[in-house]
């Protein structure tokens, strides 16, 4: 059957919702099959299959919306801290800065550091599930704000060099700043963000004071010391901008990668009773939940240079959306991807996106879930939703994930 224009219209009006979309799945469907090249009355184009979301990712033609784009299209808001310190983070860099940016920071945010916080993370999963336990005994517990936000946020702070005891104060402040992000910086939440953003540059800036007098063996140290082969190194704005994506980035996408998991896991309870049998095989059943319902559902681009995107012509200045999400149930890529098979071999997923500004946190996100998941199962035998089916959040832009989970657990044993 084909859709009507009317029918796509109200597709896309509906994932884009501000009053949320609880399942987009089905309109992401439809979308591949009738409009994979969408465009919108307002000229944006929306691609929703694999191959198109990957070009847009990987082709430098398209590009991010850097200081040069919002300086064009925002020019009343290019001087507001939020939009300096987002447009001093190196995903809304092109190359050449990009490229800069992201060697300086990668010099701090290294293989080595990842691997070193293996001990860390076990211990502080251990010790979240020792709470959740002792709180299970009482009723319900939620597990998005006992396990999977305070597992990644402790993590961040950690490998940051974050001291303990100021964490909690960064979290509602990052969280205002991704709330304006997400209603496109409009008022009032613009003016709230510029708020929570100047007093995140100022602590940072007074933490990276003290780890210039005294450095410590935490990444933020390094990243003050990093320099390039022809001795280059971060500013002090740029230093403040990616620390505060590497804080934001750091937890409330891998918080959902764990929620999102565990609700994919809780629909299929064959698969949950298979994983309990064999958790030695948990790395191919994350790389499986990033691919069927990503904490990332979509990557914004614009485009440099007239160009085409499945054959339909994309003039300069257009305005690119590719649904990450979608691509990853893509049939021409994944076979039978409304299923979750874990150890598919199709080839990876677009849920870290691709090419120059593929996930720096990859590897760190990952395994904190091929920690998380073993242990979680290994300590209650049984796992259920407390309150039936859970609800996503009602506001998707760019991310999707729970805002709660209460589930009841029985611990082993009891
Ligand atoms: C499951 C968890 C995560 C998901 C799904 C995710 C997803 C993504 C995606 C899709 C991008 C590319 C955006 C684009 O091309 O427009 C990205 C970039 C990035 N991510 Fe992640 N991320 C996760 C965890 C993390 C973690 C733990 C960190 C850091 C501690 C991190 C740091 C970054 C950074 C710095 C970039 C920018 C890279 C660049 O522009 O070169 N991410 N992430």
């Amino acid at each position: 059957m084909t859709a009507t224009a009317a029918e796509l219209r109200r597709a896309v009006l509906t994932l884009f919702d501000p009053r949320g979309c609880p399942d987009p799945y089905p309109l992401y469907a439809l979308l591949r099959d009738e409009a994979p090249v969408y465009r919108t009355p307002e000229g944006t184009v929306i691609v929703s299959r694999f191959t198109e979301c990957d070009r847009v990712l990987r082709d430098s033609t398209f590009r991010v919306e850097d200081e040069d784009f919002v300086a064009r299209t925002l020019p009343e808001r290019k001087d507001n801290i939020t939009v300096v310190s987002l447009m001093g983070e190196m995903v809304n860099k092109n190359s050449p800065h990009h490229e800069r940016l992201r060697r300086l920071v990668s010099k701090a945010f290294t293989p080595r550091r990842v691997a070193g916080l293996r001990p860390a993370v076990e211990r502080l999963v251990d010790q979240l599930l020792d709470g959740m336990q002792a709180e299970a005994a009482e009723g319900p517990v939620d597990l998005m704000s006992r396990f999977a936000l305070p597992l990644p946020v402790t993590v961040i702070g950690e490998l940051l060099g974050i001291p303990e005891n100021e964490r909690a104060w960064f979290g509602p402040r990052v969280e205002t700043v991704t709330a304006a992000i997400e209603r496109d910086l409009s008022e009032p939440y613009l003016a709230a963000s510029d708020t929570a953003m100047r007093e995140l540059w100022d602590r940072l800036g007074k933490l990276a004071a003290d780890r210039r007098a005294a450095p410590r063996d935490d990444m933020l140290s390094t990243l003050i010391k990093a320099r390039d082969e022809d001795g280059d190194r971060l500013s002090e704005r740029e230093l403040l901008a990616n620390l505060v994506l590497l804080y934001s980035a750091g937890y409330e996408t891998t918080s959902n990668l764990i929620g999102n998991g565990l609700v994919a896991l809780l629909e299929r309870p064959e698969l949950l009773a298979r994983l309990r049998a064999e958790p030695d095989g948990i790395d191919a059943w994350i790389e499986e939940m990033l691919r069927f319902d990503p904490p990332v559902q979509i990557a914004s681009r614009w485009a440099g240079t007239d160009t085409e995107l499945g054959g339909e012509p994309v003039g300069e200045g257009t305005y690119v959306i590719a649904l990450l999400a979608s691509g990853n149930r893509d049939p021409r890529r994944f076979d039978d991807p409304e299923s979750f098979v874990p150890g598919r071999s199709e080839g990876s997923s677009l849920t870290f996106g691709a090419g120059a500004h593929f996930c720096l946190g990859a590897a760190l996100a990952r395994m904190e879930a091929q920690i998380a998941f073993p242990r979680l199962l290994e300590r209650f035998e049984d796992i259920v939703h407390a309150n039936g089916p859970a609800q996503p959040r009602s506001w998707l832009t760019a991310l999707r994930g729970y805002p709660e989970l209460p589930l009841k657990l029985v611990p082993r044993g009891t």
